[in-house]
């Protein structure tokens, strides 16, 4: 897995998807830069995103609030006291942890370790050697079976229920089990404010503290009434938005999954109070089958349900993806209540509610929030479609298996040989193409080698300009997937291709 994982980071850098930020400086740690391909995939995903959500319901529309934002707006949604994440120092190696991180290290180890034992063993057994028997009867991988499994789902529970003491206490524990992995030297657990603080304004007497947006939810709750009046918007409605939202991880890791500059897609949907559980049921629903319509597998998909809930929910639950390190969140849906427009009638003075004609009265909005992160997104589509495959001849090929509809390129046109008028005629296919669709032109190597360069952009279609085409206007289809050519007449690609890539 995580061989799979590295080649997902390999091949999105080596075919231009995706780029460590400021590379020629070493980079900057968990922040990417999108290249030209990975750029076209990341806007295809959020206009796919965008249409579903905007352009598909009459109910809701769209925003571009801005980044920086009043400060007060996070002491009333709560982030400037209670947005943190669990810290831990050791002292000895100098390296700062977030706990809830930590367990996963520990897990990780443990399993390496234990990975160890079942194959010093077999190397020392050979043929003779059972796997099952081997640890059923040795004791260190039982015990990082039981016991250590043990301590670190304590550890997971103490976090859970912020009890900070507990979980120093067990880290403790862990290093005492797992000696070979560090020091007993650890600070205390402390809470540690994600957000990222900058100035306005030039003096440094005058200029005033504001933080760059965590997430983009906050815009939508501070506009509103805009929209709802501007817009003669009826309850239930909705406003989305797509944007940059900043978080200062405290250990941000894992490529593309856990950044410190980042893109959500949010929608925040304004219902009636007490009829938010219908909604939150159906956007639950709606959403996952947004997801599935990708084609990535049913099966990589599931509901996290939280127990715990965050201070402004009455429900809430994960969509969770089978990435190359496992199930992860990917979604949030959550029931925000009237949590967030309460606290900013409170602290902007200023009235938020909605008279209801139906109803004949005023009252502040419930709202059901779905939440979920482009470059997560773009991740779970890249990894899950880069495919090794072998072929029948025994050769293999490297196939991005992208959903057509967000492929960066719809197709490649490729004259079979760099004269005779083919490069002419396959430019030719482009300018009637281009209205349409992204489209590329490679006259570069062997066509089998063009073909093979295609297939690992992502790109469904090749379309080849041969001396038959200069005949008959016709050139062969490559689809990616199959490999299979047909011979078509240029006037129908176009057809062809929007039948394919259509949503
Ligand atoms: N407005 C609700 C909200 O922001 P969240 O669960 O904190 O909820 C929503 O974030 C989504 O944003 C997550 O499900 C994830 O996809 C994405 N996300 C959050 N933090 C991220 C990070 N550091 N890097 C990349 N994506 C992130």
């Amino acid at each position: 897995q995580e061989d799979i994982f590295k080649n997902v980071i390999s091949h999105a850098k080596e075919y231009g998807f995706i780029f460590p930020s400021s590379e020629i400086y070493d980079g900057l740690s968990a922040v990417y830069d999108y290249a030209q391909n990975g750029v076209e995939l990341k806007k295809n995903i959020r206009d796919y995103w965008w249409k579903s959500m905007v352009q598909m319901h009459e109910n809701i529309v769209g925003l571009d609030s801005s980044i920086l934002m009043h400060p007060t707006t996070w002491k009333a949604s709560g982030h400037v006291d209670a947005f943190n994440d669990p810290l831990i120092d050791n002292k000895d190696s100098k390296k700062r942890y977030r706990a809830d991180v930590l367990i996963e290290d520990y897990a990780e180890k443990l399993n390496i370790k234990a990975l160890k034992e079942i194959e010093k063993a077999r190397v020392r057994f050979g043929d003779a050697f059972d796997e099952a028997e081997f640890v059923a009867t040795n004791t260190r991988v039982i015990a990082y079976k039981d016991k250590e499994r043990a301590i670190l789902e304590r550890l997971a529970t103490s976090l859970e229920k912020e009890d900070l003491e507990d979980v120093k206490a067990l880290i403790e524990e862990l290093e005492i089990a797992c000696p070979e992995t560090g020091s007993r030297n650890w600070t205390e657990v402390r809470q540690f404010n994600l957000m990222f603080g900058t100035k306005l304004g030039a003096s440094a007497d005058t200029a005033m503290d504001l933080y760059l947006r965590p997430e983009t939810a906050q815009g939508i709750f501070v506009n509103f009434l805009n929209v709802q009046k501007t817009g003669r918007m009826k309850i239930p409605f909705g406003i989305a938005q797509t944007g940059k939202a900043f978080r200062n991880e405290i250990v941000a890791r894992q490529f593309i999954f856990r950044m410190r500059e980042f893109e959500q897609m949010e929608m925040q949907f304004f219902v009636r109070p007490g009829e938010e559980m219908k909604h939150y049921e159906f956007w639950k629903e709606t959403r996952l089958k947004w997801h599935l319509s990708l084609g990535l597998g049913k099966e990589n998909y599931r509901f996290h349900d939280h127990e715990k809930l965050a201070h402004y929910a009455n429900a809430a639950a994960d969509i969770e993806f089978n990435f190359p390190f496992g199930f992860k969140e990917l979604e949030g849906i959550h029931s925000r209540t009237d949590f967030d427009l309460k606290a900013h009638e409170k602290f902007s003075g200023k009235k938020l509610q909605y008279f209801d004609t139906e109803l004949n009265k005023n009252y502040v909005p419930y709202v059901v929030e779905t939440s979920v992160g482009l470059d997560r997104m773009f991740l779970a589509v890249f990894a899950t479609s880069l495919k090794e495959e072998t072929l029948e001849d025994g050769s293999t090929r490297t196939v991005l298996r992208l959903p057509s509809v967000l492929a960066p390129t719809k197709a490649a046109v490729l004259p079979l040989v760099k004269k005779d008028g083919l490069p002419e005629i396959a430019h030719k296919i482009i300018e009637d193409l281009k209205w349409d669709f992204s489209v590329a032109y490679d006259e570069k190597d062997a066509v089998g080698r063009r073909y093979r360069r295609q297939d690992a952009l992502g790109t469904p279609f090749c379309i080849t300009v041969d001396h038959q085409t200069i005949e008959d206007q016709t050139v062969t289809i490559r689809h990616r997937d199959t490999m299979k050519q047909d011979r078509v007449k240029i006037t129908d690609l176009n057809a062809l291709i929007q039948n394919e890539v259509a949503v």
